[in-house]
């Protein structure tokens, strides 16, 4: 059987993973897996089934009518949601709080562990989430725990945010960082931790390319 090569990127919110593993998934061929879209559009079912966030029993009671799933295009993973493509409607900052509070309940893990290994067993992919080095894919090659400061990581977000025409602050967004590290570290199933073997990259005096190719060194001495 052809094995296929994994490569884990973890880390807070804000510190550039998804940027990253793109820009590593077009420059290695892999497919770019983003499992946080996974956790938003649970939570963005959910808000629009009128169920709060912190209404675990609502929230497990939902998944049984959630048809999600993940199909390839253009060498990434797409969310569909009752076979619609999923897009900017889960990047709001209401649908980031569903994502994290639905991410700690262990029926919603279990629900999406499936879909996220089966992508692995035939592709080679760079997935980012919290928990890809820990319980996803235990197995990758190569592990990396992404961090910045928490001023770079709300600076980041927050030029993101006023990009897409949100009408935010920058303490606004700095406090619902500091929420979601404290909610997504502290829960009891699946935390965000690095893996013992995960190579620890704080990027915050580093720029876009500088990031790609510290993991691509990494890279390069973990395959070789
Ligand atoms: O990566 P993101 O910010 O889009 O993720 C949204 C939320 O989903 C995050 O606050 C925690 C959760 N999540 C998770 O628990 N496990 C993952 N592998 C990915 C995301």
């Amino acid at each position: 059987m052809e094995k296929f090569i994994s490569i884990a990127i973890d880390g807070p919110s804000g510190s550039g993973k998804s940027t990253l593993a793109k820009l590593l998934a077009s420059r290695l061929g892999y497919v770019y897996i983003d499992t946080g879209a996974l956790y938003r559009t649970i939570g963005y079912f959910v808000r629009n089934e009128g169920v709060a966030s912190d209404d675990e029993r609502g929230i497990v009671e939902c998944l049984p009518k959630i048809d999600i799933t993940m199909k390839l295009v253009g060498g990434a993973g797409v969310v569909f949601l009752g076979g619609n493509p999923v897009g900017t409607e889960i990047r709001t900052s209401e649908i980031s709080t569903y994502a994290s509070n639905v991410s700690k309940i262990p029926e919603v893990r279990a629900f999406l562990l499936d879909l996220q290994r089966n992508i692995a067993k035939s592709n080679n992919v760079i997935m980012d989430g919290r928990d890809i080095g820990t319980v996803v894919l235990p197995d990758s090659q190569v592990k990396v725990f992404l961090t910045a400061s928490n001023d770079s990581r709300a600076e980041r977000r927050y030029a993101e945010l006023v990009a897409r025409g949100d009408d935010v602050t920058l303490e606004q967004v700095k406090a619902d960082l500091c929420w979601r590290d404290k909610n997504d570290l502290e829960r009891k199933i699946a935390p965000a931790v690095p893996a013992e073997d995960s190579v620890m990259l704080d990027n915050s005096a580093l720029s876009c390319e500088e990031t790609v190719e510290a993991v691509l060194e990494i890279i390069r001495k973990k395959t070789h």
